[in-house]
């Protein structure tokens, strides 16, 4: 079967990118992202491109060059549904906030939504993939979902899980290391994999699309999360013991990763690792293998996510005690809010937690960051609930330029490797601090030499 319509069905931070560029290298196929967000919506139709919803490097120009042409934003599920031949659940899969397995297990009621939407709605055969991160076995439920519908429709079920890192991917759905499509082993779905690798293949090269069965692929994607942030946990719990030692995080990763087994990615120390995904991702893979009964499988993934909030808490307590186990009334500056740099997005930043735990120790924060609306930040703290609205407010304020966050400061807090950091007149805002001028750099961007010749109590993660 030759794709020529395909509906996306969540336009965030996934699907939104992941369909702008299928519809940039397949302009021969019609590629509409639907969302019930209606706001979400009217910013990916902003005449204009810069004000669409997602910040990522590259994006606006892709979306520039295929909107309208033949990538389509749009409330109506309905109509995109029934066109397509393809279509791509990217809705979000967050913990659960409620009822068995709350604060473990992904909450699947908005894929559920989807598959029955798209029951009541096909009439005729569809391939629906899995884009969303799921638990494995998922497709099972959806298939049964679809199947039971009675309409006579055929469907058939692919996972392709998405592998894109925020910040880059625009460059990483472009040059992936590989695309992975997981589906069933009949006739039918062999074409329906076959038919999901010709879309790919347009800009894809036949060595990097991987195919397997459903439950290998919806596990892969649980397995490279928990792995990659276990690689941070691991650098991270040396960064505690280098502190004690005189031994340096940055230079023990380097010794490790240029060992070619080990690798040198993805071993950067910092106050701990953010974003929608690892920690949901993890407690997913753990909540999973408690309901098989693999109590020491469960425990040994969920020590990553124990490291890591370890790891927030530790930056935040080295501040208090730094400054002398008092910040009360203290201005600090956060320069930073977003989980890493170059996004807009602050799901699960270490910056919030951090912030939390000044706050309760009644610190004053002005917070810089350069792409996360002051609005964004409050709403974080409140979503946490640990104090009133107006409480947070009276603690926290915002700064339009890390110059202004800085002034008056006892202590700055880098908490995101935003480049502009590095560049900063770091004389200037020395001058403008309180003395003695603090640095704590959760991220280790900035030269310590430099910093310390400069007049600063400069201290990092791992030394
Ligand atoms: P997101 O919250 O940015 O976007 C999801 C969108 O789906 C929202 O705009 C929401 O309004 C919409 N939605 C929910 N239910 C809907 C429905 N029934 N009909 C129409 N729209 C609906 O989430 P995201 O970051 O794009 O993540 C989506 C999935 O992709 C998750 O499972 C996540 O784990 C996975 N993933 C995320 C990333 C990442 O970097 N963010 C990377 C790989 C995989
Ligand atoms: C991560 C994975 O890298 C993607 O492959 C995956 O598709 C995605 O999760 C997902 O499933 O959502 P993302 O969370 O966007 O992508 O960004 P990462 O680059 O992985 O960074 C995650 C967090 O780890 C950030 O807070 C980052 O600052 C931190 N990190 C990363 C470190 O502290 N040290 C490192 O060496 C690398």
């Amino acid at each position: 079967m030759s794709i020529t319509k395909i509906c996306c069905i969540g336009a965030g931070y996934v699907g939104g990118p992941t369909m702008a560029v299928i519809a940039q290298k397949c302009p021969h196929i019609q590629v509409t992202v639907v969302d019930l967000n209606q706001e979400r919506i009217a910013a990916w139709n902003d005449a204009d491109v810069n004000n669409i919803p997602i910040y990522e490097p590259g994006l606006s120009e892709v979306v520039e060059e295929a909107r309208g042409r033949n990538l389509f934003f749009s409330t109506d599920v309905e109509k995109a549904i029934d066109e397509a031949q393809l279509i791509f659940i990217s809705v979000n899969t967050p913990t659960k906030t409620y009822g068995k397995g709350k604060g473990m297990a992904a909450d699947l009621k908005y894929i559920e939504l989807c598959a029955r939407q798209i029951a009541k709605i096909a009439k005729d055969n569809k391939i629906v993939v899995e884009k969303s991160t799921l638990p494995v076995r998922t497709a099972e439920a959806i298939k049964s979902i679809l199947d039971y519908t009675g309409n006579g429709v055929q469907f058939q079920i692919l996972s392709n899980p998405e592998f894109l890192a925020e910040g880059t991917a625009v460059n990483d759905l472009l040059f992936p290391d590989r695309i992975l499509i997981g589906g069933d082993a009949s006739i039918e779905g062999q074409k329906a994999i076959q038919a999901l690798v010709d879309v790919y293949s347009n800009w894809v090269s036949p060595e990097k699309i991987l195919t397997t069965n459903l439950w290998s692929s919806e596990l892969s994607k649980l397995t490279a999360n928990a792995f990659l942030a276990q690689r941070i946990s691991s650098i991270n719990a040396m960064s505690e013991l280098c502190e004690q030692t005189g031994a340096d995080v940055n230079e023990v990763a380097k010794a490790i990763g240029m060992d070619s087994r080990i690798g040198p990615k993805f071993l950067k120390a910092s106050v701990g690792f953010g974003g929608s995904c690892f920690q949901k991702d993890i407690l997913n893979l753990v909540y999973i293998a408690k309901s098989y009964g693999l109590y020491e499988v469960a425990d040994y993934w969920e020590q990553v996510i124990i490291m890591n909030d370890h790891q927030k808490r530790r930056f935040s307590n080295k501040i208090v005690q730094t400054l002398y186990n008092t910040v009360a009334d203290k201005k600090i500056a956060f320069l930073g809010w977003a989980f890493k740099k170059d996004t807009n997005d602050t799901r699960e930043s270490a910056a919030i937690y951090v912030a939390d735990d000044l706050i309760n120790e009644e610190a004053r924060l002005s917070v810089y960051d350069p792409k996360v609306p002051f609005k964004k930040v409050l709403a974080d703290l409140d979503y946490l609930e640990s104090r009133s609205t107006t409480q947070n407010q009276k603690h926290i304020a915002p700064a339009t330029s890390a110059y202004e966050a800085c002034e008056n400061a006892h202590a700055v807090a880098i908490l995101t490797e935003w480049d502009e950091f590095r560049t900063y007149d770091w004389q200037r805002i020395y001058d403008s601090m309180q003395k003695p001028a603090f640095v704590f750099d959760g991220r280790n961007i900035l030269d310590a030499d430099q910093m310390k010749a400069i007049g600063f109590v400069y201290n990092r993660i791992g030394a």
